[in-house]
């Protein structure tokens, strides 16, 4: 919730001489728990399913399932990681699909060893190209997970944990606990294990349907307020009736530190370019990007390019600013009224988000495979771009009062900065009723999300 108004007010009031009247119109009804919540994928969570297939002497075989529920937002490279705390002194004998990233003191143990003896193991994915014997279905993608709306056939992702020292049958078995997934990085919040009803599976024929023998579930969301992650893109605007060019904000995601050559961004004309971008030994995640006055990894430019009768036309440029990142399966979430009648999208997919009822105004963006759904890293190649035909609704589309750009924008599930709504390029002879009309759509769209929440 914190993060909903933070977003609203951030995006639409900043800087506007009404933030503190809205501060307060809003802190009514604020909410103070750190809760996960995203206004435009109110259910999104990870779900991650533990199946016991059987019972052993000592233990039992699970298996174990994650379901990336959440809409948008996936993980990428270099993958997730899932953490628990065992409730008692159980080992994990053996995995498939999966692997600990410590042993652990295992030296009471004689005889066979165990995998892992850690009281809170860790768990990453196996890479592709696991030999056959260690694999198990949906495993081995080295942590990348898609989203649902994007591809729910490559948003799921199994390991299998064969557990000793445990309980064997389900009135001793205790649940793991203090789960931590992690993507890499913090963000997700994960609620306790929870028996439910035993999962049924299907044989592939059809003909047969089997059960595991326990089930329990766990629950993760993500919060970008836990995430803490300075933006990672940024907003800039344009039109074809009037000539500014509204760029990104100054600093949206950091500022240029001024020694750049040992500094955090290098310039593209700059004579060591190369070496710093191959120099060996960095962390691959952490970005060199391009020295711009925003410092975004990733810039979105949205351009009202074209009026007809009964049409308008957008053209969205996606440009990546980071030269050690190539973004496979990036999508975009664009937040605008108009999304109801969207009649053409040239070269990227899409799929409309409506997460309450009555609304159609966001849509999810994403490339084509094999043709743009890969944004290579920073150069003259690192950019994807498309048009959207828009079809108007003669009582409310306007050019006026900046209603023709995006109410808001997430790439990669990340929402990004946009401009100040005072510099949005005006249409001439419109001027000072702008930041009225402003306020007045901002809160009738906070109205509308009070009623649609409670
Ligand atoms: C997780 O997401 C699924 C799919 O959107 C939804 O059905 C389920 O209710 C969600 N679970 C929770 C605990 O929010
Ligand atoms: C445990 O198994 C028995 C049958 O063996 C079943 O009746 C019971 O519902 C199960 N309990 C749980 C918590 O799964
Ligand atoms: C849960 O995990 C976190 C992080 O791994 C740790 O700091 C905390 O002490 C754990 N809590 C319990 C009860 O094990
Ligand atoms: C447990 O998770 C599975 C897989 O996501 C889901 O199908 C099932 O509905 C969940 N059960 C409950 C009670 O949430
Ligand atoms: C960088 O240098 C310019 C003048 O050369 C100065 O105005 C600016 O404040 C400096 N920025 C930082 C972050 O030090
Ligand atoms: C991005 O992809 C290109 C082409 O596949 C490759 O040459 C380059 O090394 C990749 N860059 C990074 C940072 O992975
Ligand atoms: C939302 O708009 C899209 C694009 O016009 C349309 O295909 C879809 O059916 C609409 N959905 C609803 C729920 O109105
Ligand atoms: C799309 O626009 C047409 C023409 O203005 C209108 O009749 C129709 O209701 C609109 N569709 C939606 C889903 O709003
Ligand atoms: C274009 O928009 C800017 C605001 O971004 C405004 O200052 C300027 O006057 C507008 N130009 C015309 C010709 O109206």
């Amino acid at each position: 919730m914190e993060y909903l108004w933070s977003s609203i007010t951030g995006s639409v009031a900043h800087r506007s001489g009404f933030t503190v009247l809205l501060v307060l119109l809003l802190s009514c009804c604020t909410f103070t728990s750190t809760e996960a919540y995203d206004a435009l994928d109110p259910t999104g969570n990870i779900t991650i399913k533990w199946d016991i297939m059987s019972w052993t002497p000592d233990g039992y075989v699970a298996v174990v399932t994650m379901y990336n529920f959440q809409q948008y937002r996936h993980i990428q490279t270099p993958g997730w990681t899932l953490g628990w705390t065992w409730a008692k002194k159980e080992v994990i004998w053996s995995m498939m699909g999966g692997q600990t990233t410590e042993q652990g003191d295992c030296s009471k143990y004689k005889g066979s060893t165990p995998h892992c003896c850690k009281k809170d193991p860790t768990v990453v994915d196996l890479l592709p190209g696991t030999p056959y014997n260690q694999q198990i279905a949906n495993c081995c993608k080295g942590g990348v997970l898609n989203s649902w709306a994007q591809d729910p056939a490559t948003a799921v992702a199994s390991f299998q944990v064969s557990v000793g020292a445990a309980g064997t049958t389900n009135k001793t078995v205790k649940l793991p606990r203090n789960f931590t997934l992690k993507a890499p990085g913090p963000g997700y919040t994960c609620g306790p294990a929870k028996i439910v009803r035993p999962t049924k599976f299907i044989t592939n024929d059809k003909r047969r349907t089997t059960q595991a023998l326990m089930t329990w579930n766990v629950t993760c969301t993500y919060s970008q307020f836990l995430a803490q992650k300075t933006p990672t893109c940024c907003v800039s605007l344009s039109s074809f009736y009037n000539d500014t060019i509204v760029s990104c904000p100054t600093c949206a995601c950091g500022c240029q530190n001024n020694k750049t050559d040992t500094g955090n961004c290098v310039h593209p004309d700059s004579a060591h370019l190369a070496s710093v971008v191959s120099s060996p030994g960095k962390a691959v995640n952490t970005p060199l990007v391009q020295c711009t006055s925003h410092m975004c990894p990733i810039r979105v430019h949205w351009h009202v390019k074209l009026n007809y009768k009964e049409y308008w036309r957008v053209k969205v440029t996606i440009t990546n600013f980071n030269y050690r990142m190539n973004y496979t399966q990036w999508n975009l979430v664009v937040q605008h009224p108009n999304f109801d009648n969207l009649t053409q999208l040239f070269s990227f997919n899409y799929k409309s988000i409506n997460p309450y009822e009555g609304l159609n105004d966001t849509g999810m963006l994403y490339g084509v495979k094999f043709y743009n759904d890969f944004l290579s890293q920073a150069g003259p190649y690192g950019n994807v771009q498309s048009e959207l035909l828009f079809r108007k609704d003669q009582s409310t589309f306007t050019y006026d009062k900046g209603w023709a750009f995006p109410r808001r924008i997430y790439f990669n599930g990340d929402n990004c900065v946009m401009p100040p709504p005072d510099s949005y390029p005006w249409l001439p002879n419109a001027s000072s009723k702008l930041v009225f009309s402003l306020l007045t759509t901002l809160i009738a769209s906070f109205a509308s999300l009070v009623i649609l929440l409670s």
